[in-house]
């Protein structure tokens, strides 16, 4: 499908949406006399795999800036989206005042003097290359010469890779999009997949513990890319009783090749095993 093309003014905060969103990562520096800096930063872009090269866009006000230039080092950390909310909150505070108030926890680093923020997923240890102005900003260019990611971000293939990283990315103020799975090219659309809604009923013998079993077992399907969405249902707010949908107890929806590759998949689920009544029906997902 096309569509009629109407020209973009060539101001980036008037887009809407941005069509350049940028990854959010957390910026630490030292200044001269070693005090810690953290900001925000998410014009930022991998420049040259000999080096390799990252490069980042900073206003030449900031504190960043400065530390840059005084030191000639920068770490890059890369939140995940639990630090969403915590990264705009952040700008609204300088110095060591936005440290203490972000609650964010630093550690040193290997190969150079500004720290890594802990809470952060992975942490790029940079050393100045050169710097390229435009008016006000520049583009700071870093060689890579330390990386380190959190161990749970290396289990599993790309999906569950993706969905423990969960980067995230500046659409536009006050707006942030996050990645939470990886999609092979060439796969079908979500579209086109097939897909298999999951009810299951109330059972009274379920104990406590295999409720969280099921629970972890859903996780890992959700980490693996093969469920869509899951949860429990309300008791209290059960409108339209008289659909006759029975005592649910819960719902997902999962990805699968067929309904007998999603049924073997259900029959793993703890809830199931101990015997909750369930229904596997074929779905299509038309939006
Ligand atoms: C999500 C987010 C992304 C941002 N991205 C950038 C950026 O790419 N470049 C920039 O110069 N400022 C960016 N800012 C604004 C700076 O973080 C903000 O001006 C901050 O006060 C600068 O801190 P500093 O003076 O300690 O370097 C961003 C702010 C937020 C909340």
């Amino acid at each position: 499908m096309t569509s009629e093309k109407v020209p973009l003014v060539l101001d980036k905060d008037a887009w809407h949406p941005s069509v350049l969103p940028g990854q959010i990562v957390l910026v630490s520096t030292v200044d001269s006399d070693g005090e810690p800096n953290v900001a925000p930063k998410s014009w930022i872009t991998m420049a040259a795999f000999a080096g390799p090269i990252l490069a980042f866009g900073c206003n030449k006000e900031h504190t960043t800036y400065r530390n840059v230039l005084a030191t000639g080092e920068f770490v890059v950390n890369i939140p995940g989206e639990p630090l969403a909310d915590r990264a705009w909150e952040m700008a609204r505070h300088h110095g060591l005042q936005r440290l203490e108030k972000s609650g964010l926890t630093l550690k040193p680093a290997a190969k150079v003097a500004a720290p890594m923020v802990e809470e952060c997923r992975a942490h790029l240890e940079c050393v100045l290359d050169s710097v390229k102005e435009f008016g006000d900003e520049v583009l700071i260019f870093g060689r890579i010469v330390a990386g380190s990611i959190d161990a749970s971000c290396l289990e599993g293939g790309p999906p569950e890779q993706y969905f423990a990283l969960r980067p995230i990315f500046f659409l536009e103020e006050g707006y942030y999009g996050s990645l939470d799975t990886a999609k092979r090219a060439g796969a079908p659309w979500p579209t086109e997949q097939a897909h298999f809604v999951v009810a299951i009923g109330r059972h009274d013998d379920v104990v406590r513990e295999t409720v969280e079993h099921h629970v972890e077992y859903l996780q890992t399907l959700r980490r693996r890319g093969s469920l869509w969405m899951a949860g429990p249902s309300s008791t209290q707010e059960t409108a339209a009783a008289n659909l006759r949908l029975g005592d649910l107890s819960g719902m997902y929806v999962l990805r699968a090749s067929s309904l007998k590759a999603a049924e073997a998949v259900v029959q793993q689920d703890p809830l199931v095993a101990a015997g909750a009544p369930v229904s596997v029906r074929a779905w299509t997902r038309t939006f």
